[in-house]
């Protein structure tokens, strides 16, 4: 025991008078190994990224992954992916992400296939990592999709429709951009008088080109189930209906045609602005900003990139339109 002792304090002090005598070359470093060399990272890392790169050559099977699943995983996370006891489910939950108890799975949350089949080739099945072949964890992945309805039951995935295989919450993580749009807010020396920035609106409806159709010709034709499905991609910070509530963002009941920032929320001081100065959510000003809210509204504090489609931004408002709370 102490003939351990004294040479770890020994060691401690041969490597504490070397530090300390010698000029450090490399500031900051141990004076230990080497720089790897690429191909020795290369061989070590298993890095798989969304855009298919280090994803290899190989394919499977729902069918092969089925039976695969059984064996090595289903132990834990049961036989349909469902998971047992407290083992984590793995299918399922797509829609619930704005529940107050949503159920977050591959199928309804992972942004990205790649991070499925990283992380099963890295460390699965659990307590026995790394000992699946590249099939086989193709033939899980694909497994996985179809126990969340994601893809039908003769599916065989590989690396050639990797990418062609679309997640459902794709869109449902936003760029942390705090540090650029919240930060320097924060560090500035306070304002203390004449505060109010005059409010810049640099894009208006007329720009577009949008003719927003009025609600009674949306009704029957779709347009307003349409807007149901685009407006997933609100939910995660918006609530309507029955007992919404504001989340991130304001509960939008009744927001067509109310005034701006009207809802007992705490607003972006931009958005309390243009509220002031007459903003009211029209048809025409809602395709605007639902366009592209930041280049609508420099400063605003929805933290979302905007909608692509003219035909979507026409029909989030018909379905806003219809909801009155
Ligand atoms: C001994 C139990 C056990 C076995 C067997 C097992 N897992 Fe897991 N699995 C876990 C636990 C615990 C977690 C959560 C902790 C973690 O992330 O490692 C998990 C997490 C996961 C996740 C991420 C879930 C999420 O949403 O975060 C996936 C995907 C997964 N397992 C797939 C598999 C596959 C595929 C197999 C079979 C090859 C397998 N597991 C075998 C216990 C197990
Ligand atoms: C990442 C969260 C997030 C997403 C996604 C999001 N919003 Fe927002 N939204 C906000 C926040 C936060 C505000 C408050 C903005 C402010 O104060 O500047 C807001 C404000 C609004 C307002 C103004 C409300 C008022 O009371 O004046 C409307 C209208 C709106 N959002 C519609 C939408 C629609 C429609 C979508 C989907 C197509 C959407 N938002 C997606 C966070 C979000």
């Amino acid at each position: 025991m102490s003939k351990w002792r004294d040479l770890v304090i020994c060691t401690a002090l041969i490597l504490g008078v070397v530090a300390g005598v010698s000029e450090p070359v490399h500031a900051g470093t141990y004076f230990l190994g080497r720089p790897a060399e690429p191909d020795e990272i290369a061989a070590w890392n298993h890095e798989v990224q969304p855009d298919g790169t280090g994803l290899p050559m190989g394919q499977g099977s729902v069918e092969d992954g089925d039976l695969l699943f059984g064996e090595r995983c289903a132990a834990c996370h049961g036989d349909f992916a469902e998971g047992v006891d407290n083992w984590p489910t793995l299918s399922g939950g797509i829609d619930t992400l704005a529940d107050a108890d949503p159920v977050k799975t591959v199928g309804s949350y992972w942004p990205y296939l790649s991070t499925v089949w990283d992380f099963i080739y890295r460390s699965k099945p659990y307590g026995n990592a790394q000992t699946l072949e590249v099939d086989e964890v193709y033939s899980l992945v694909a497994f996985l999709l179809y126990s969340s309805d994601l893809v039908e039951d003769d599916f065989v995935l590989s690396r050639d429709n990797f990418l062609d295989v679309k997640m459902p919450n794709v869109e449902g993580f936003i760029v942390d951009d705090r540090a650029v749009m919240e930060y320097p807010k924060f560090s500035a020396d306070p304002c203390m008088n004449d505060c109010r920035q005059p409010v810049k609106i640099t894009k208006r409806a007329s720009d577009l080109d949008l003719t927003p159709a009025p609600l009674v010709a949306a009704v029957g034709t779709g347009l307003v189930e349409l807007g149901e499905k685009v407006f997933g991609k609100c939910k995660a910070c918006h609530q309507v209906g029955e007992g919404a509530r504001d989340r991130v963002g304001p509960a939008l009941n009744g927001i067509v045609g109310a005034r701006a920032a009207q809802a007992d929320y705490l607003y972006s001081d931009e958005m309390r602005s243009a509220a002031k100065a007459g903003l009211v959510w029209d048809d025409a000003e809602l395709a605007a900003f639902l366009d592209d809210p930041k280049g609508y509204m420099p400063g605003t504090r929805m933290s979302f990139s905007g909608l692509t489609a003219q035909a979507d931004i026409k029909a989030v408002i018909a379905f806003l339109a219809s909801q009155k709370g």
